[in-house]
């Protein structure tokens, strides 16, 4: 079996590596822990690669899109348009056309406005389209982060009745089928988990009585966990199916036969344990008393969105054998924000050697910042188990084209 540092020699670094086996497993043990009959979407915002969401549509899961990329990614991966649900708060009325162009029938709306322009684009498209529409509804327990439950630009306030009406009337060739929510990921814990579809579903049954919709399809959003670019194992969820289950059968009695779909989401679960970046060590210094270990992997190349403050520290631990040296882990790039970990444990650091940080399938490249400083973009090398490369690529930037 190939040691995962090897293919440092290979291709160089830094480098992701993913594993598509991985990938398999996560979607067994999340399909595992959901009630039978769900759908569950892939958010493709975890992790774009067209090979690691060809192994998700392959394995049934349908796609979870909010991007003209992320379209062309799931294009690339062979996956129809009829199987994606198109998010997000701002879309352009060019993206809506291209999305529907490629097939797309669903889409999630956040606003009266965002409605409207589903509606004219459908309209100029002569396309029938359907919508969820998005609720921004109470918050529950403690979360990862919270994206509803308190002023918010996601979906549908679920004080606003009159907006609510009105995104629930079909208009033109659009129709509502259902209300989607996703209040938070990065959940804590399964109860956690449970309180958040506990409330979700309190939320969504009251508005759609409140408004007299009867939906078809219900999507109660995700918040399954992940452990990020430090060693761990994904969450196991043994209760979630049964207490998901009893929640289901409260509010939405017919879901067992279908009626309503009930529908799941989820990036990170699916493929966080599936990517390892690769970093080689450029030098390693002492400053005042801190050991620096300068790296050719910054927030160009991991957690960029941390590194700009967004999001909470990212807190990086390559994979050790002992107890080593406590370091602080730092990019290429010239400014003091580029830290991928103040307090990392490495075993004597050396220049040229080959850290292995694990657990960054997901929001690993693509939530860097790719363009800053120019560096080149890291490689991507997909496996499948330890030893079998199936693709190698590297994304370029360029100096981009005159446009009119
Ligand atoms: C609407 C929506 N769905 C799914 C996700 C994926 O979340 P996660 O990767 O934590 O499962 C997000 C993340 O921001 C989201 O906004």
């Amino acid at each position: 079996m190939t040691a995962v540092t090897s293919w440092a020699d290979v291709y160089g670094t830094p480098l992701y590596v993913y594993r598509l086996d991985e990938v398999r497993r996560a979607a067994e043990d999340l399909r595992a822990a959901l009630p039978s009959p769900t759908r569950l979407y892939y958010s493709v915002k975890a992790n774009p690669h067209p090979l690691v969401v060809a192994e998700l549509s392959r394995l049934g899961l349908h796609a979870e899109v909010s991007s003209v990329g992320e379209l062309d990614a799931v294009a690339a991966a062979g996956h129809p348009g009829g199987r994606c649900l198109y998010t997000g708060p701002g879309k352009t009325v060019a993206e809506t056309l291209a999305a529907v162009r490629q097939g797309v029938t669903l889409f999630s709306v956040e606003s009266t406005t965002d409605r409207r322009r589903l509606a004219d684009v459908a309209a100029r498209a002569d396309t029938a389209v359907d919508h969820l529409v998005r609720l921004n509804g109470t918050a529950s327990g403690a979360s990862g982060l919270r994206m509803t439950g308190r002023p918010s630009p996601f979906g549908v306030d679920v004080t606003d009745t009159a907006a609510l009406r009105e995104t629930f009337e079909p208009q033109g060739r659009v129709r509502p089928v259902g209300v989607h929510v996703f209040p938070a990921t990065n959940v804590a814990d399964e109860p956690a988990l449970v309180d958040e579809f506990a409330q979700s579903l309190a939320t969504a049954t009251d508005v759609m009585e409140r408004v007299g919709h009867r939906p078809r399809l219900v999507d109660l959003g995700g918040g399954f966990a992940a452990p990020f670019a430090a060693p761990g194992e994904r969450p196991r969820y043994p209760g979630l199916a049964a207490a998901l289950g009893g929640l289901l059968d409260g509010h939405l009695p017919g879901w067992r036969s279908g009626e309503p779909t009930v529908a799941f989401e989820s990036g990170r679960y699916l493929t966080g344990g599936c990517g390892t970046l690769l970093t080689t060590v450029l030098d390693v210094k002492r400053s005042r008393g801190t050991t620096y270990v300068v790296l050719d992997a910054g927030v160009n190349v991991l957690g960029g969105m941390s590194g700009i403050g967004r999001l909470m520290g990212t807190a990086a631990q390559p994979l050790c054998d002992g107890p080593g040296d406590a370091v602080s882990l730092v990019g290429p790039l010239c400014t003091p924000l580029d830290v991928l970990a103040r307090t990392a444990n490495v075993v004597d650091p050396k220049v040229g050697m080959v850290l292995a940080l694990p657990n960054v399938g997901a929001y690993g490249l693509t939530a860097s910042l790719v363009g800053f400083l120019g560096r080149p973009v890291a490689a991507e090398v997909v496996l499948d188990g330890p030893d079998d490369v199936v693709d190698v690529r590297r994304l370029e930037l360029g100096q981009g084209r005159e446009t009119t």
